[in-house]
């Protein structure tokens, strides 16, 4: 390697070291604002600390002793007293590091263990919906159903049921609720099944594994209202790095009000609108293969059922779609993706059904019209 070469490399890992320091990030696992997060950090200080304690002995003897006894000009390379069979030392530095691991073992088993108990008391309960690449949210007492932003009360532990699903069980609607493996006589999985993904947000709590035909559980818990970052953290296909979401924590009362308005039907257009035009588009098109709507009607007078897509109910309510990665109150975004979806986020398994600008601007004056 060059002495450029190797100076260029240098500054890029410096470059990268240092991004990982900027303050403020928006997903920090050294910024604990809830409970169940403040227990692991609460154990990954000490531990780290221990761990560099152990880094600068065992390093800095190392440095030490190849220093001390190097080869020298005009003498060979000096060999030390030797102490095999020495049973005081051989005692120490066995029990010293047993005696170490032990230390970091009990805490770090019972933070395990603390972190697995089921909270008691007034406890939310959401199942947590993997898909290609964006999270869906079942609360199943209170009959709603989100994407990529999960709601959840401050200064209440929230209990999620973890699992990944496909796109869709043959002609069988997805489930919308976490059930291992295909439903009772579904065909077997075909192209875009479930795959692993990890669900994570670093300031709530550490990750879970979301694993398809397992459900996992994750517990977490928001101090404060905030909205904080989250990030699926296993790769998990072409747009992996889109797969985000927010979760967002009220105060109760406004979480309560939340509630309540996710639970109401679709808002109506007007007639005559634009966004009436673009509901009859989202009725009479493609979008109601995969698309639910609650309040509305396919052409035969079944309520909309999803299939593998987001719910759009309250579309407007969140701030994101897309895995979180575009904005729903920016209409340039959203006429983008719904011309070509995989050309903003790769690999996205929503077809490009050919729309025109014009049905583009109506579907997008109906979806902004769903708050
Ligand atoms: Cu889902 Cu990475």
């Amino acid at each position: 390697m060059g002495k450029k070469t190797r100076l260029v490399t240098a500054l890029a890992g410096l470059a990268v070291l240092a991004s990982a320091c900027v303050s403020g990030a928006q997903q920090d696992a050294l910024n604990p604002q809830g409970p169940y997060a403040r227990k692991s950090y609460d154990l990954l200080v000490p531990v780290f600390w221990v761990a560099v304690g152990i880094f600068v002995i065992v390093e800095g003897l190392l440095i030490w002793f190849a220093i001390r006894y190097r080869r020298r000009r005009g003498r060979p390379a000096g060999v030390p007293p030797q102490i095999h069979g020495n049973n005081r030392l051989e005692i120490a530095w066995t029990i010293v590091p047993a005696l170490i691991l032990a230390g970091v073992a009990v805490p770090t088993v019972t933070t395990i263990f603390d972190l697995a108990r089921r909270p008691e008391g007034t406890v939310l309960e959401v199942n947590v919906l993997a898909h290609q690449w964006w999270w869906e949210f079942d609360y199943p007492k209170e009959g709603i159903v989100t994407a990529n932003e999960l709601h959840i009360p401050a200064g209440r532990p929230v209990v999620l049921t973890l699992c990944a699903v496909g796109l869709g069980y043959g002609q069988q609607p997805t489930p919308s609720s976490c059930q291992p493996g295909p439903p009772e006589g579904a065909p077997p999985a075909a192209v875009g099944d479930a795959v692993i993904h990890s669900f994570w947000v670093p300031e709530l709590a550490g990750t879970q594994d979301v694993i398809p035909g397992m459900t996992n559980t994750l517990v977490i818990q928001a101090d404060r209202p905030g909205r904080y970052w989250g990030q699926c953290k296993e790769f998990c296909g072409l747009s992996h790095a889109y797969m985000r979401f927010a979760v967002v924590a009220h105060e109760p009362a406004d979480y309560e009000a939340w509630v309540r308005g996710q639970q109401a039907d679709a808002a109506m257009p007007q007639p005559g609108t634009l966004a009436a035009q673009g509901m009859d588009l989202f009725l009479n098109g493609q979008c109601i293969a995969c698309h639910a709507i609650r309040g509305l009607e396919d052409p035969n007078g079944n309520p909309l059922a999803a299939n593998g897509g987001p719910d759009l109910t309250h579309f407007a309510s969140r701030e994101c779609f897309a895995g979180c990665w575009l904005r729903t109150d920016d209409a340039e975004a959203l006429a983008r993706w719904l011309d070509n979806p995989a050309s903003v986020k790769q690999g996205s398994w929503m077809p490009d059904y050919g729309l025109t600008p014009e049905e583009i601007r109506a579907l997008v004056a109906y979806l902004q019209s769903l708050t």
